[in-house]
């Protein structure tokens, strides 16, 4: 047995595997599932907004053979119910998921945690694809920076946040840029490819009724475009900032390259919904025996170590 453990915000994990947020992380039993889950190192929660929400109509979450796409509209029981469960859990480290429909509404939030009894990992969503009006606040880099001036100018916990996907390399110099000017302890990367469209060409039609079907992409269709953030954001950002790579992780393989991408913590979500939650046990074999060939002891061993040619 390899020594999987890593460091994300001055908190040790038994491994490098989360749950993506929003991936059965939802309601108590949910929490409680994952509590129970071997080889899920933490416990990331399902992004919490001010009020509680529904979401957007159903047909909201579609399988695809290469992924998923989705357009759930964060659903959740609102941020008490979240910021409670991560001062009760004790079975593992916890990461609470922030989301905001305005800046208004994440300070407001984020000042309770402030002052809550929770020394734990608080999470920024800025990068929601699926609701109705409301764009990726990440997409915009004067916005991401003037929220996050007024989020550090009263908030001193540990905290992250979660990036959508780039695709211009000037984008990760931009977005590297305003996050390097502030005590953030980690970025995800990435949520869901927003705004794709899948067709079902028997039906004529789309296959998620919100949005007129445009949705999140995720699954095996990502891993390219995952990698590619970790990798260019790894070597944009300031070290304290630690990366959590999410996206297209569907073995032990895909956990692998993105820890040699400068992943200090690989998340999984199509593939939890795919597979169910015994996917941790799965990936943590694959990942030993790829290490075990290789002849590493630890993932310090080969993280960010990616060769060019
Ligand atoms: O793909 C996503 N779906 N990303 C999010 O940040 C939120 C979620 C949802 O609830 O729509």
């Amino acid at each position: 047995k390899k020594n999987l453990t890593t460091q994300l915000a001055q908190v040790t994990f038994d491994g490098p595997l989360l749950n993506a947020s929003g991936i059965h992380c939802q309601t108590k039993e949910e929490l409680a599932d994952l509590a129970a889950t071997s080889n899920l190192a933490g416990i990331v929660t399902k992004s919490a907004t001010l009020l509680p929400r529904t979401g957007n109509e159903s047909p909201r979450y579609y399988d695809l053979a290469y992924g998923s796409i989705n357009s759930m509209g964060l659903p959740n029981l609102g941020y008490p119910f979240y910021l409670d469960y991560v001062q009760q859990e004790t079975a593992k480290p916890t990461i609470l998921s922030v989301a905001g429909l305005s800046a208004e509404d994440v300070l407001e939030v984020l000042m309770d945690v402030q002052d809550s009894d929770y020394q734990g990992i608080t999470e920024l969503n800025l990068s929601c694809p699926n609701v109705p009006g409301k764009p990726q606040t990440a997409y915009d880099f004067v916005a991401t920076r003037k929220l996050l001036e007024r989020v550090f100018a009263f908030f001193t916990k540990p905290i992250g946040v979660k990036l959508p996907p780039y695709f211009d390399l000037v984008h990760f110099d931009q977005i590297a840029a305003v996050l390097n000017d502030f005590p953030i302890t980690h970025v995800n990367t990435v949520n869901s490819v927003g705004n794709g469209l899948v067709v079902d060409v028997e039906k004529e039609q789309v296959v998620t009724k919100p949005k007129g079907g445009f949705g999140g992409l995720g699954g095996a269709m990502i891993l390219p475009t995952a990698l590619a953030n970790v990798r260019a954001l790894r070597q944009r950002l300031n070290e304290s900032i630690a990366i959590i790579g999410t996206g297209g992780v569907t073995s032990g393989a895909d956990v692998f390259a993105h820890i040699l991408c400068g992943a200090d913590m690989v998340s999984v979500g199509t593939q939890v919904i795919k597979e169910g939650l015994g996917v941790y046990d799965r990936l943590t074999e694959e990942l030993q025996a790829i290490m075990a060939e290789k002849g590493y002891e630890s993932l310090s061993d080969f993280r960010g170590q990616l060769r060019e040619l």
